[in-house]
């Protein structure tokens, strides 16, 4: 068989700080927005708390302990072949308040330590700089990315690691799925604020509309501001955007759904796309602010600001697809993400994500025929409640099929002209679940013994799709 995938494509996995870190106050880290967020279960929402509560758990305090494990985990990773890893990096440990002047030593040698880590197994870091996560104390200050000031600190902190990291780091990716700021889901989780207009601590799904769009006014004015710094220090830094693709089809060919998903698919993916690729508004955002009456306070300089800090790629995450529909009978379904519409013809994840291989190329074609810069998968995986055997195997054969299923829509959309830079699985080892803060939603190609309650040794065993993944790395994507 042709290998379809070019030489240096960066197979790899993902994670992210505050789901796998722990270790949320050592080496003088400060608290970030999510050591504020409870655990939750399948359709319930979690729960964000002003103060750390004795008798509430809250997962990312211990996570999966990647602090004190990273080397050992670096080393499985390393063993399956990885050529590249995306993981973030937690403001609060580099600025615990986010205010301060100078950051924390020791919290810039722990990332000093496991980029040497990487770079002894040849492995290419993608860093995430802000995971939806900010210091806790920065955004109770300033109501977080609502106020201005905070572009302000989060340069300073840009400026730190460029400068730190100048030598180690190419790929870097400003906002993690900076999209969901326009859905009234996970605002609070991008640790974007924290009060309503009337000073009321806000929970997910309560924040208003005109807050929203400024703060992610303000997060497009600092991805733009530090992508103009990080050329300055380095200008062989390649610098992305990240979008949660939200995947939606019409459900019928009736003209009212297409214009339907169309608009979805506008409002959802391309506003911020557009914004971080082209460098503006798009024309069809500008409408939707007036007839929903939001208005955004823009800086004269904001313009300029946007056109000269384009990326350089765009990252994206992809998990399912869904339907949307102008009849309000269809059946509806539901993921932490997205909801909308079932779609007949795919299967649906035991969290409620539709799984749609397919999906995955048509996003490809769509965003490489919209914005025509490299595209890397930055996130795409499947949930599921595996089981540890007693003599410690783990089964996840559907794991595999899902991975199986993907990879080989990769394959199609390359030998269909598409430029992909790579692929990061989430997460290759079990981590807490963003969504719901559960442990029992599992992604890892490693099995982290912790329960949701916070229980379990911590120790990791290899499941089933370790070696299989191992397999298509090593055949570059063709032992599938
Ligand atoms: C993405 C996030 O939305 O989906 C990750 O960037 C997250 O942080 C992943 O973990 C999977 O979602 P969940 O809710 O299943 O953890």
């Amino acid at each position: 068989m042709e290998n379809l995938f070019p030489k240096d494509f960066f197979w790899g996995g993902a994670i992210a700080a505050n789901q796998c870190e722990g270790a949320y106050l050592e080496d003088g880290k400060g608290e970030s927005t999510q050591d504020h967020v409870s655990a939750a279960a399948f359709n319930k929402t979690r729960k964000v708390y002003e103060s750390i509560e004795k008798d509430v758990y809250f997962p990312s305090h211990v996570g999966i302990d990647f602090y004190h494990n990273y080397k050992e985990d670096i080393k499985l990773f390393a063993e399956m072949g990885f050529k590249m890893f995306r993981f973030s990096i937690a403001w609060s440990r580099i600025f615990p308040t986010g205010v301060e002047d100078t950051p924390n030593e020791a919290g810039l040698e722990f990332y000093d330590n496991v980029l040497k880590e990487l770079k002894k197994y040849n492995i290419e870091p993608l860093v995430t700089i802000s995971h939806y996560e900010s210091p806790f104390y920065l955004t109770r200050k300033y109501n977080g990315w609502y106020s201005r000031e905070t572009i302000d600190h989060f340069v300073k902190y840009c400026e730190v690691l460029f400068k730190r990291y100048k030598n180690d780091v190419t790929y870097w990716i400003t906002f993690n799925e900076i999209n969901c700021l326009t859905l009234d889901i996970k605002a609070f989780q991008g640790g974007a604020l924290l009060y309503d207009e009337n000073g009321a601590p806000v929970q997910p799904k309560q924040i208003p509309d005109n807050m929203r769009y400024q703060a992610l006014h303000h997060q497009f004015v600092a991805s733009a501001e530090v992508v103009k710094l990080a050329k300055t220090i380095n200008p062989d830094f390649k610098l992305g955007c990240m979008l949660a693709y939200m995947c939606q089809y019409p459900l019928t060919c009736r003209p009212e759904d297409m214009m339907l998903a169309n608009e979805a698919m506008q409002l959802r993916n391309y506003l911020c796309g557009d914004v971080h690729i082209r460098g503006y508004y798009p024309s069809f955002a500008k409408k939707y602010f007036e007839r929903q009456n939001i208005s955004i306070k823009m800086d004269s300089k904001d313009e300029k600001i946007l056109r000269e800090g384009t990326v350089d790629f765009c990252a994206f995450s992809y998990y399912q697809s869904i339907c949307v529909s102008t009849n309000p009978n269809e059946e509806r379904i539901q993921g932490n993400i997205l909801d909308g519409i079932k779609n007949p013809y795919v299967k649906v994840s035991d969290w409620g994500w539709q799984i749609d291989p397919i999906g995955l190329r048509w996003t490809l074609h769509q965003l490489y025929d919209r914005y025509q810069i490299p595209l890397m998968i930055a996130e795409n995986g499947l949930g599921a409640n595996d089981i540890l055997e007693e003599n410690g195997s783990i089964n996840d054969t559907y794991r595999i099929d899902y991975l199986r299923s993907h990879i080989k829509e990769i394959g199609k959309a390359i030998s269909e002209g598409i430029e992909i830079m790579g692929y990061t699985w989430w997460g290759p080892i079990d981590m807490v679940s963003l969504g719901t803060g559960e442990m029992k939603k599992r992604y890892g190609f490693i099995y982290v013994d912790r329960d949701n309650e916070g229980k379990g040794s911590l120790k990791r065993y290899k499941k089933k799709s370790f070696e299989w993944y191992k397999k298509v790395i090593a055949s570059n994507g063709n032992n599938i």
